[in-house]
């Protein structure tokens, strides 16, 4: 199976949000990336519920949304009935992060789980089996255009050789800095979800760079 490839919104034009909504529609990605940001966990303020509902409104292909706030279980039902169909919280900012991935699929959505740099991979030793997919963040949460961090590789394999382990349908995402680069690397360590921000809506054509990521 290919990689899906999921362009981030925080890198698109806040003012024409239906235009490139409708870009990505066309174009070979497969899911709208949303990041949403409350200045406690990372230091900035992306947007939120509104602006994910005007995105909503345009959007034809599954909402990945990828949660940088503290104490997430507040807004389960709130993302579920704004259409995501994959909700992903921090590791680091969850106290029972077990029953927070139930709830987030008793509401009918895939459960992710991120992991900030910092955070080793055999952290999830104990609950691999219950998440639908990991976000390795490749670069420290918070902000686009940021430089690729280079031991994401090695995190790629292992989180590869634990999913494998326990006989997982887990998906393995990566996050910050992808671009034509170092795409068939992590490919090759076992990524199946490339999200990519700066390196798609920064480009002069966003969908052939989609499609060029799509096809590597
Ligand atoms: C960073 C966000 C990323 C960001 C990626 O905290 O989670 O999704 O938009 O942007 P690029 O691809 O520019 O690093
Ligand atoms: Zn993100």
């Amino acid at each position: 199976m290919s990689v899906k490839i999921a362009p981030s919104i925080l890198a698109a034009d806040f003012a024409n949000l239906e235009r490139d909504s409708k870009m990505i529609n066309a174009s070979d990605a497969d899911w709208f990336h949303i990041d949403i940001m409350d200045g406690v966990f990372v230091p900035n303020i992306s947007f939120g519920m509104p602006v994910l509902a005007a995105i909503q409104k345009h959007a034809k292909k599954p909402l990945d949304v990828h949660l940088m706030i503290v104490d997430p279980d507040r807004y389960i039902e709130t993302f579920a009935n704004l259409g995501a169909a994959v909700l992903t919280v921090h590791y680091e900012a969850c106290s029972h992060l077990h029953r927070t991935l139930q709830k987030i699929k008793s509401c009918g959505m895939m459960a992710g789980v991120a992991l900030n740099p910092h955070t080793p991979i055999s952290s999830l030793s104990s609950i691999i089996k219950d998440i639908d997919l990991v976000c390795i963040m490749s670069v420290n949460p918070g902000f686009g255009g940021q430089s690729f961090i280079e031991n994401t590789y090695d995190k790629v394999s292992e989180l590869k050789q634990l999913i494998q382990l326990h006989t997982s349908s887990c998906q393995i995402e990566i996050d910050g800095g992808v671009t034509d680069t170092n795409a068939a690397s992590l490919i090759a360590a076992g990524a199946d979800v490339l999200v990519a921000g700066s390196y798609v809506f920064k480009a002069k054509n966003p969908a052939e760079n989609i499609k060029l990521l799509k096809s590597i």
